[in-house]
């Protein structure tokens, strides 16, 4: 039995600890943002608005503070959303804990001053001085794993003997882990396929969806190289695996329809997703600074158009 801390009571943090208790691991959630979820995670029931769920009862709830990172835990894991890494990244800078770090977000960050894309894991190395950092991808919807749905992820740290300890202390029979030395490819992949989910779900037909995700296929294997990463991850997990699951379903691949339908993003967002978090879009307007002046457009056309609809409003 190992001591898991999970920073993060969204859906994802949440489903998470569904596999790890199950394993027979002690584990705790903290939630240090949102105040609808310390509610429902501090209740009695647990219940998580958004998976729609009662959570396990012996997951442990814990109010948030920075006191808590120096606890004694076997795995801390971080599950907030790109908008939440900076605020741990300052938490745990200069803790110097030696603990293994797990992160689920997906994302890239663009570093101004150095005028850098960062991946997370190279964030928190860079700027936040955290080391021991894996991180874990793949096509997994939270709702579907809380749901002990069979699920398989990829595991990556540049030493796989410590994410293959990790995949042991989290995986069952129904979330199954793969591992890789690639860090950089991984992180690449499960960023921009949110993008690319987008690109595909604005073809208006299964034939030119198909079109639209062989190109974007094309297009991250370019920028996997172009970040000096593992081409050949493209066809694991990270890769093709979680981009099949964000085109055929979600939220991105929604707001690609509605785009290759002719409407503006300001327009659709409004009109049906007022709502909704689309992470594409988000990541979209942290990457394009760089990536529109960077590369090369001939290189990645559909990126490069997808950008420019985002940012400047346009119709695609
Ligand atoms: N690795 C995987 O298998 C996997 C699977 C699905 C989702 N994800 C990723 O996990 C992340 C979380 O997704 P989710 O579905 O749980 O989202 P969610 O919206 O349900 O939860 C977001 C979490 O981030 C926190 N947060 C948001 N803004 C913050 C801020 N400014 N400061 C501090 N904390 C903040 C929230 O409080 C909450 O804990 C996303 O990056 C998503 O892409 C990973």
């Amino acid at each position: 039995m190992k001591k898991i801390l999970i920073i993060g009571g969204g859906a994802m943090g949440s489903a998470f600890s569904v596999p790890c208790l199950e394993n027979n691991n002690k584990v705790t959630i903290t939630e240090p943002y949102n105040k609808i979820f310390i509610k429902n995670l501090s209740s009695k029931q647990k219940f998580h608005p958004s998976l729609k769920l009662n959570l396990p009862k012996k997951l442990q709830y814990r109010k948030y503070s920075k006191d808590i990172l120096k606890e004694k835990f076997d795995l801390i894991v971080i599950a907030l959303s790109l908008a939440g890494i900076d605020f741990i990244g300052k938490e745990l800078k200069d803790l110097k804990i030696k603990t293994p770090l797990l992160v689920l977000t997906k994302g890239l960050k663009y570093d101004k001053k150095r005028k850098k894309l960062l991946t997370i894991s190279g964030l928190l190395k860079n700027n936040y001085n955290v080391a021991n950092v894996s991180v874990l991808k793949g096509p997994c919807l939270a709702k579907e794993l809380a749901r002990k749905n069979k699920t398989s992820v990829v595991i990556a740290n540049k030493n796989i003997k410590i994410a293959k300890w990790i995949g042991k202390q989290i995986s069952t029979k129904y979330y199954l882990t793969e591992f890789s030395k690639d860090v950089v490819g991984v992180e690449i992949c499960s960023a921009i396929k949110n993008i690319y989910a987008m690109v595909i779900g604005s073809g208006q037909n299964l034939n030119s969806s198909s079109d639209l995700f062989q190109k974007s296929v094309n297009e991250m294997k370019f920028l996997i190289k172009y970040f000096k990463g593992d081409q050949t991850t493209i066809l694991g997990l990270a890769g093709i695996g979680d981009l099949y699951v964000s085109a055929v379903g979600g939220r991105n691949s929604k707001m690609g329809e509605y785009l290759g339908k002719g409407f503006t993003f300001a327009a659709a967002k409004k009109k049906f997703m007022p709502k909704d978090t689309v992470e594409g879009e988000q990541l979209a307007r942290e990457i394009a600074p760089y990536i529109l002046k960077k590369i090369n457009k001939k290189n990645i056309p559909l990126m490069a158009h997808l950008l420019k609809t985002i940012l400047y409003n346009k119709k695609i």
